[in-house]
């Protein structure tokens, strides 16, 4: 599979608006498609209708396809009370017969577990696609972001860079990129109103400018 797993240091970081704006930068070289395999609270957050309406996909351009909990909880969980068990491999199967450039969104941060000993880094695993971290501008999240950096080391994950959400903190950058070994993608301030437009037009100028991600693309 080719494409990019997008995760982020702990769930409201802002994974699917990054989802969305990486659909709008990568959008015209390769045919693209947004999954969202796991989805919990799906009562009340459906990140692939987010997706939908913030890049605005067509149709080819969105895998509606994969396992829908209710209650906004962890997925171990939510498929505990549903009476299931989430199959990773399953998931990956689903994924396999496009081969144009996935991204794909995970649930929660990368030690949430799935079902028994299955965390989203065993799902990042399967599918073998390079990580790109979510990550808040502010206070914090320069040891959420080395936390999540040195546990997708430890299981040899590959890691494509960082994208800092929130207002911009240039010293924040610099500490991620220096202890952390890794390039930031890219500053994505809060937009307000956050519309189709404002998303696409800052990703097209400002989510990699150097064009980082072509060798993880390739
Ligand atoms: N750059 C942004 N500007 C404005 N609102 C944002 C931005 N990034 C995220 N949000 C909002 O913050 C909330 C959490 O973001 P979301 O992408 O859903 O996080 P996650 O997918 O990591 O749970 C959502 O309501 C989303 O619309
Ligand atoms: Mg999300």
């Amino acid at each position: 599979m080719r494409g990019l797993f997008v995760t982020g240091t702990g769930t409201g970081v802002g994974k699917t608006v990054l989802a969305a704006a990486l659909m709008l930068r990568l959008r015209g070289r390769t045919p693209l498609r947004y999954s969202k395999p796991i989805q919990t609270g799906i009562e009340q957050d459906d990140d692939t209708e987010e997706v939908r309406r913030l890049a605005r996909c067509p149709v080819e351009e969105i895998l509606e396809d994969g396992v829908r909990l209710r209650g906004p909880v962890s997925p171990h969980l939510a498929a505990r009370r549903a009476g299931i068990t989430v199959d990773l491999r399953s998931l990956q199967e689903r994924m396999t017969s496009f081969a144009g450039v996935w991204i794909v969104e995970g649930a929660g941060g990368l030690l949430v577990p799935v079902s028994g000993s299955r965390t989203m880094a065993d799902l990042i695993k399967l599918l073998g696609l390079p990580v790109v971290i979510a990550a808040a501008s502010g206070l914090g999240t320069i040891n959420h972001t080395l936390l999540t950096l040195e546990a997708l080391r430890a299981r040899a994950l590959r890691i494509a860079g960082v994208v800092m959400i929130g207002e911009p903190d240039a010293d924040n950058r610099e500490a991620v990129e220096h202890y952390g070994k890794i390039g930031v993608l890219g500053e994505m301030p809060r937009f307000d109103p956050l519309t189709p437009e404002t998303l696409a037009d800052w990703a097209v100028a400002n989510l990699d400018p150097q064009d980082r991600l072509r060798e993880f693309l390739a």
